[in-house]
């Protein structure tokens, strides 16, 4: 898995050592309340940990979960994902829909920054630099600042859709330049 640099961050493979960050992090309602059809917080570390272990196991040539850290201070301050969307289906587990989506989630403490665009619009340049040709993102309709970083990077709204996570979302699609 490659790391990638900008300006002010690195993103880089998940350690198991950043699992109290990591629990920190989704242990939070104001992170998780927009995510998933029903938004869950993680209820102990052990949860962090396997999630990490997911993530490093992740064996694909493009896509990726990467820590974002501030190359200022070190500090950790989210997640950028670049994954498999899976379609919606009447009956569990969903399976992937062919599509590749893009997605972060940051800690409060480094909202308001510009890290979440910055970092991803260094993965959607990786993604169409390593051969993808669509990339797409979704959002709960409420989730504005989310859709906010959708435009920032570029990403085009192309309206609701209930396609993906039998969830209403708002979709933004952007296509390789
Ligand atoms: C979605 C989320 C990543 C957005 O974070 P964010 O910090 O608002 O997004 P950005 O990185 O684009 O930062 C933009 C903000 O930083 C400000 N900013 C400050 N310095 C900046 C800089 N140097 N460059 C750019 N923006 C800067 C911008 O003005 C903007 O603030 P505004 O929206 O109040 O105008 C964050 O709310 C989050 O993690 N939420 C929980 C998880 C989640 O819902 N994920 C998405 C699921 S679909």
């Amino acid at each position: 898995m490659l790391t990638l640099e900008t300006d002010r961050l690195t993103l880089r493979p998940w350690e198991p050592e950043d699992a109290d960050f990591a629990f920190d992090l989704y242990s939070r309602w104001e992170v998780q309340r927009f995510i998933g059809a029903v938004p869950q917080v993680m209820e102990g570390r052990p949860q962090a940990v396997e999630r990490i272990r997911i993530w490093r196991n992740m064996q694909h040539p493009v896509h990726a979960v990467w820590a974002v850290q501030l190359k200022a201070t070190g500090q950790l301050a989210g997640t950028l994902l670049l994954k498999p969307i899976p379609a919606s289906a009447a009956s569990l587990p969903l399976h992937p829909s062919g599509d590749t989506e893009i997605g972060w989630h940051f800690h409060p403490d480094h909202w308001g920054c510009g890290y979440a665009s910055e970092a991803a619009s260094a993965v959607l340049e990786y993604a169409f630099a390593s051969g993808l040709t669509k990339v797409v993102a979704v959002t709960a309709p409420a989730n504005v600042a989310s859709q906010k970083v959708c435009g920032r990077i570029g990403m085009r709204h192309a309206g609701q859709t209930s396609e993906y996570y039998n969830s209403l979302c708002e979709l933004f699609v952007v296509t390789a330049p």
